[in-house]
């Protein structure tokens, strides 16, 4: 283990006093499904952070729409006691968030029936007034993706979102969560049926890691610095590992991952979004199309892998029972909800190489599961070693690469491994980490990714949206890995104790190349 040195927080501080520019202006946001966790857990808590920082228009309005038994009022309650047991926002009472419990309103209604749209619609319409005021509406998919297509299309049908070629000031837009489809061909029917009811630019496709701080980070540290991109290439890397590591099982969402499994929901957009990202060439504008343009790139690249490799090239595994955290957990099949036999992957680690000039023979490995040692997101670019030796390491341990973590989650920030001379006048080499911590340069105030992605839907802002490009491009590679893995016969599940790192498979994986995995 190398020792920590802390970079001081002071150079950071100096610069950001610059006040928020972006504001969003007068709309209606709709949310349709507003009875589930994920408006309680995330788009409360984003929204209510937006209005507390002034970026919500005070005259907009927010509207949930389901079969829930609210009215206006217990709508508001309800929202406000999920906001006192969000950990995501800190405010919970005083005058601001008052003003933003006020622009809550409520219509219940099946969402499978026209009639609720019609009612959403028409509420809409009040809030816009007579004289067809100019505001823009949002509209959230917070319903389960089988009942997207339906959903899209009533909408539409009821006029809540009409088709709109340009975004002017009366725009609609709606807002579609992953999983984007199941596969290549569901993906492709949803976007096929999506783009005959409204224009590419009115679709925002989110993956909340690309509003995660620290993944924007990602493209700052690479193309505002000049250091790190000329040794940002197969001739210094020696390889990439990108773990997003998870210590809660499958919570109350079994019948979800029973269907999906750990590489639909984590590598098919997540992983694949942090890959792109550290891979990609420096596109000539921050802006969504030169952005999603050069990541699109990447994924084109990636050397497919054919469902015949896919148990050389990845690893799968389940987790049984084990202790996390000091507490007993239960397998993964005796979760509620899951088949006693169940062969859905709850961890996999995938080799993945990278086809162009710039990576060419990098391998790239990237891990996700649920239940493993410790919660922990990371990128850490692994450098090749020196040429030559002239100097004894401590201990007769093997020289250690030079390593620079990009550390997504959670303890933000980035740390750089490398080796210095131990005090002495023996010339000997132990490594250290030198870190910066965003909480101690920039306070402890990050703001939920859903935050950024909703302002930024309001804003017209797509530059952190899948395109769809990139959404078919990364099925194209996650489908015959998936189809490679159903052969029931291969892998003997479950094979990874709660708590641990994962199935052993994981490492050999990795030894093929002189790589092993980090402990993060
Ligand atoms: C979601 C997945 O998209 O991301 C979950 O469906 C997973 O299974 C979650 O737990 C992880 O998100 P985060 O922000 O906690 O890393």
């Amino acid at each position: 283990m190398s020792t920590p040195i802390v970079a001081p927080a002071t150079l950071a501080h100096e610069r950001v006093a610059e006040p928020q520019m972006r504001k969003a202006a007068r709309c209606a946001m709709v949310i349709l499904g507003a009875g589930g966790d994920l408006t309680r857990r995330k788009l409360m808590p984003a929204l209510a952070h937006l209005a507390c920082d002034g970026l919500l228009d005070p005259e907009s309005i927010i509207i949930g729409g389901g079969r829930d038994n609210y009215t206006d009022d217990s709508f508001r309650a309800a929202m406000s006691d999920a906001l006192k047991s969000s950990d995501e926002i800190k405010v919970t009472d005083g005058p601001e968030l008052t003003r933003f419990l006020g622009m809550l309103r409520f219509v219940r209604g099946d969402l499978k029936s026209a009639d609720t749209y019609k009612a959403v619609t028409q509420r809409v319409a009040e809030f816009e007034g007579e004289d067809d005021s100019e505001a823009g509406r949002l509209i959230y998919l917070a319903i389960p993706p089988s009942l997207y297509l339906d959903a899209a299309r009533r909408a539409s049908e009821s006029g809540l979102v009409p088709r709109t070629v340009r975004d002017d000031k009366k725009w609609a837009r709606i807002v579609i969560e992953k999983p984007f489809g199941r596969d290549l061909d569901s993906a492709r029917a949803l976007d096929k049926l999506l783009l005959s009811l409204f224009s590419e630019q009115q679709i925002y496709r989110i993956d909340h890691y690309l509003g995660k701080e620290t993944v924007q980070n990602i493209l700052v540290l690479r193309f505002a610095n000049s250091i790190f991109e000329p040794v940002w290439n197969r001739n210094f890397v020696h390889h990439v590992q990108i773990t997003a590591a998870e210590t809660v099982g499958v919570e109350h969402r079994a019948s979800y991952y029973e269907e999906s499994g750990v590489i639909r929901d984590m590598f098919q957009n997540h992983l694949m979004q942090l890959l792109t990202l550290t891979a990609m060439e420096p596109p000539n504008a921050f802006d969504a199309d030169a952005v999603r343009g050069e990541k699109a790139k990447v994924l084109g690249a990636i050397h497919p892998i054919a469902p015949e490799d896919a148990d050389d090239m990845s690893v799968i595994g389940q987790y049984d029972a084990g202790e996390v955290n000091g507490e007993h957990v239960i397998a993964y099949r005796d979760e509620p909800g899951v088949a006693k036999d169940s062969r859905v992957p709850t961890y996999a680690a995938i080799r993945f190489t990278v086809d162009n000039w710039r990576w060419h023979g990098v391998p790239f490995f990237l891990r996700s599961g649920k239940r493993l040692a410790k919660h922990a997101t990371e990128i850490a670019v692994q450098f090749k070693e020196p040429p030559h030796s002239l100097f004894r390491i401590r201990g007769g341990l093997p020289i250690e690469r030079n390593v620079l973590v990009m550390r997504i989650q959670p303890d933000e920030g980035i740390s750089l491994r490398f080796e210095t001379k131990v005090p002495g006048v023996d010339v000997q080499m132990a490594p250290v980490r030198m870190v910066f911590n965003y909480a101690d340069a920039y306070g402890q105030s990050t703001h939920p990714a859903y935050e950024t992605l909703l302002l930024d839907c309001m804003l017209g802002d797509a530059t952190l949206f899948a395109r769809w490009d990139e959404v078919e491009a990364s099925w194209r590679i996650i489908d015959p890995i998936i189809d490679g893995w159903k052969n029931p016969g291969l892998v003997k599940l479950p094979n990874y104790t709660s708590g641990t790192w994962g199935p052993s498979a994981a490492d050999a994986l990795m030894a093929k190349d002189g790589a092993a995995w980090r402990e993060p």
